[in-house]
């Protein structure tokens, strides 16, 4: 046999993944399931965005370029003007990436030297997993910080030490699995230290669109200098299946980021790119989700408060984040909805230090009909 690269080794199978066997075990035994685990929402692409896609897919469809065609990338600038008051040049500061995912995993071999002392990526745990994994294939040093009380992330807390060896922050606000929202003075103070210390922060923005009450601040609103946000169409417009988001900020980094994704050609088709600018150009269809996600939050929280379990957080993203009642861990408790046929995420799946333990995650993806059910069958369980 080959032999392979030893990070492999390092990392267990990929969390959701094996959240979505033991599913896959109960739903061959018959079991009905409330899925509240992965967050892939049930709600169609709204039908403007689908026929977007369908117009753009032409007889002959040449290779896409990594940066796009310019309209892209404009209706990116237009959209960070409307929503942030943010202007950029959509030539120098704007890519559009195939979902946010892969550019979390990709982002930090621009930075990271692996031959070199300061090669540290510090990120939040629990967190999504993808910063510590992409960390890793970069020849990186993976720093998970351990969030809890209200899971702010404050990089300026960082002992100096660290941040000497540190190339890349990640920053999530808003947060998944927690849904806490960084206020854009905390926002200010990690781009102040990044500035001073020559460290690249990006922001995961990819929930910016999915609040409540407090609208989310972007970190580009602290300027552009020495940071990038990533942003998804995934959650905000429904588009989980056509990869579809971008990365902005920085103009003297934008462009050497095209070059290093122009070696394995990571390109969104032009078809999905179509798609996108009608997408990033509206804001009516965000809000009548928004107002969905609202109305499972209001149902499941109702709930939660009459049999006296904690909502931590939870201010944005489409998660709710539960403390696990006493005498429960994160894994016990969702081993216990299991049986009731409700799958959460226990929140240890997010974590590398231990973050997320006694914490489980509840996806607002079933429907609300499905969530009544979900909720009667929960009941059994008390
Ligand atoms: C914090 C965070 N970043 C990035 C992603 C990836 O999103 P995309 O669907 O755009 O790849 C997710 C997906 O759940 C996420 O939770």
């Amino acid at each position: 046999m080959a032999r392979l690269n030893p990070i492999f080794e390092q990392l267990s199978s990929y969390p959701i993944v094996e959240l979505e066997r033991r599913k896959a075990r109960l739903r061959a035994a018959g079991k009905r399931l409330f899925d509240f685990g992965t967050g892939d929402p049930v709600e169609p692409t709204p039908a403007f965005i689908r026929q977007a896609l369908v117009d753009a897919v032409l007889p002959s469809c040449p290779y896409p370029s990594v940066r796009g065609r310019p309209a892209v990338r404009q209706a990116v600038a237009t959209y960070l003007q409307r929503r942030f008051g943010v202007a950029v040049d959509p030539d120098r500061s704007v890519l559009p990436t195939s979902g946010s995912k892969e550019a979390v995993f990709h982002l930090p071999q621009l930075v990271i030297d692996a031959a070199a002392p300061d090669k540290v990526v510090v990120f939040p745990d629990p967190g999504y997993p993808v910063y510590h994994r992409g960390a890793l294939f970069a020849g990186a040093e993976s720093h998970a910080v351990k969030l809890d009380g209200d899971h702010i992330f404050r990089p300026w807390l960082l002992p100096d030490a660290l941040l000497d060896r540190t190339r890349l922050i990640w920053l999530n606000s808003p947060h998944n699995p927690s849904g806490a929202i960084t206020p854009l003075a905390d926002l200010q103070r990690a781009a102040d230290l990044c500035r001073a210390r020559g460290i690249l922060l990006v922001n995961d923005e990819s929930y910016a669109d999915i609040y409540q009450d407090q609208r989310p601040h972007s970190l580009l609103e602290t300027g552009l200098d020495h940071v990038l946000v990533l942003h998804s169409l995934s959650k905000r417009s429904g588009m989980t299946g056509y990869r579809s988001g971008f990365v902005a900020g920085d103009p003297t980094l934008v462009p050497r980021l095209a070059e290093l994704r122009s070696n394995p050609g990571l390109a969104p088709q032009d078809f999905v790119n179509a798609a996108a600018c009608a997408a990033w150009s509206d804001d009516d269809h965000v809000a009548d989700r928004r107002a969905i996600f609202l109305a499972k939050k209001a149902l499941l929280c109702a709930f939660f408060d009459e049999v006296g379990i904690e909502v931590r957080g939870s201010e944005a993203t489409i998660y709710l984040w539960l403390a696990a009642p006493a005498g429960e861990t994160d894994e016990t408790w969702a081993a216990k909805l299991l049986e009731a046929g409700i799958v959460v995420s226990p929140g240890r799946i997010f974590g590398v230090a231990g973050g997320g333990e006694g914490f489980v995650r509840v996806a607002l993806v079933p429907s609300l009909e499905e969530i009544r059910a979900a909720i009667e069958a929960w009941r059994t369980l008390l």
